[in-house]
């Protein structure tokens, strides 16, 4: 018999997985309408050809501050062609000529990676922003603290940004992001006064805050009735012993249900999520997890063989994947979801090429 051959009931609990995956982007967000409402108010500004407000978001680990908001950036694209949305996260690009590079790029400019300096890929941008029909760039900075590790001078790129309209002509509005209350402090007068921004704080989940959070991603994630009464209330209260953290609870429940699928069961009890309780992560412990080694422990038997030709072929059409694993129609929409999953671990980067999806294996 085919592997595949039993795959709907073996993977009964789980509805859409990937609703559970640390950077999903929820569509509908909770309990944060107010922060939501402050930040498009100040982009708003932008929208009408004034100067932008900048604006710092601080709270701690997994309070909304990033989903929140690529979930606005979302919205503005949708909104508006006139200002450019741009989302840069530190952590992945800490250097002031990359984050200036980035912006270029989005304003279809070329740069070439070497031999070039930073006043050139800022000329870039002024070439770039005059040629297009923007009146102003969102940028936001996610994970700022980055910019402040080496002492080459990178977060000079928050002085570069926020006097572009002054110098440059062009009109940037800068949401930094962070943990750390104090990481302006560290800015020299210069920097800090011309940045200058509205402090936003997003404060930590509270127990009911953290249980709708859950619930909603719950429906989306399973099958009806699958969890246990007691499970959503619990998940919640591990997120409120990490500070209110809703990026750990959803991770109790993602682990918790893969515990009890690896036992076969068919529910998502309670005792499933004190077996997984010691063995959350924060934020920071997943981001070094993705420089190690695969633990192929958290896969099930399907995934691992996925896997193994994935690993095999570093990269392969989607159509061939199927032929490889000679799947029926309804066991490619499975697989699908399966290849979605590793695209969000950021173990296989997926482009599409016309009709077809050439898979490559990055870990
Ligand atoms: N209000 C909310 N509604 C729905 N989901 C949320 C909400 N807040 C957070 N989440 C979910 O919780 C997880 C963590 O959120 P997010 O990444 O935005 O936190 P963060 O404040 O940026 O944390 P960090 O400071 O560690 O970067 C994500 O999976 C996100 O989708
Ligand atoms: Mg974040």
């Amino acid at each position: 018999m085919n592997l595949f051959d039993k795959f709907s009931s073996e993977h009964s609990i789980f509805k859409n997985e990937v609703i559970l995956m640390p950077d999903y982007l929820p569509t509908d967000i909770l309990h944060r309408e107010t922060e939501i409402k402050e930040i498009v108010s100040s982009i708003n500004v932008l929208i009408h050809g004034r100067k932008g407000e900048n604006l710092f978001l601080i709270g701690n680990p997994g309070t909304g501050k990033t989903c929140c908001s690529k979930y606005i950036l979302t919205e503005l694209e949708q909104h508006t062609q006139r200002i450019l949305p741009i989302y840069i996260n530190c952590w992945e690009h800490s250097s002031r000529f990359v984050i200036l590079g980035l912006i270029a790029s989005e304003l279809d400019m070329l740069i070439p990676r070497r031999g070039i300096s930073v006043d050139e890929v800022t000329e870039k941008i002024v070439e770039g922003f005059n040629k297009s029909l923007y009146k102003g760039i969102v940028v936001v900075l996610d994970e700022i603290d980055r910019l402040f590790v080496s002492k080459t001078g990178d977060k000079e790129v928050l002085y570069d940004l926020s006097r572009s309209k002054e110098n440059l002509g062009v009109n940037i509005s800068i949401i930094a992001i962070s943990n750390n209350r104090d990481i302006l402090a560290k800015l020299d007068n210069r920097i800090r006064s011309s940045l200058n921004p509205r402090s936003l704080e997003f404060k930590s989940y509270d127990s009911i805050a953290l249980k709708n959070i859950l619930s909603n991603r719950a429906k989306l994630a399973f099958y009806p009735n699958i969890l246990d009464e007691e499970v959503i209330p619990l998940c919640a209260a591990i997120g409120l012993n990490h500070k209110g953290d809703a990026r750990i609870a959803i991770n109790a429940l993602w682990k918790a249900a893969k515990d009890a699928e690896k036992k076969g069961e068919d529910k998502v009890k309670i005792e499933n999520v004190q077996n997984i309780k010691n063995s959350l992560k924060t934020e920071e412990e997943i981001k070094k997890e993705l420089g190690k080694p695969l633990d192929y422990s958290i896969f099930n038997d399907n995934e691992k063989r996925i896997l193994k030709i994935l690993k095999k072929n570093k990269e392969i059409e989607n159509i061939v994947l199927y032929k490889k694993l000679k799947l029926t129609e309804n066991e490619k929409r499975n697989v699908r979801n399966i290849l979605d999953k590793f695209e969000k671990l950021k173990i296989i980067m997926i482009k599409n090429e016309g009709k077809k999806r050439i898979i490559t294996f990055s870990r």
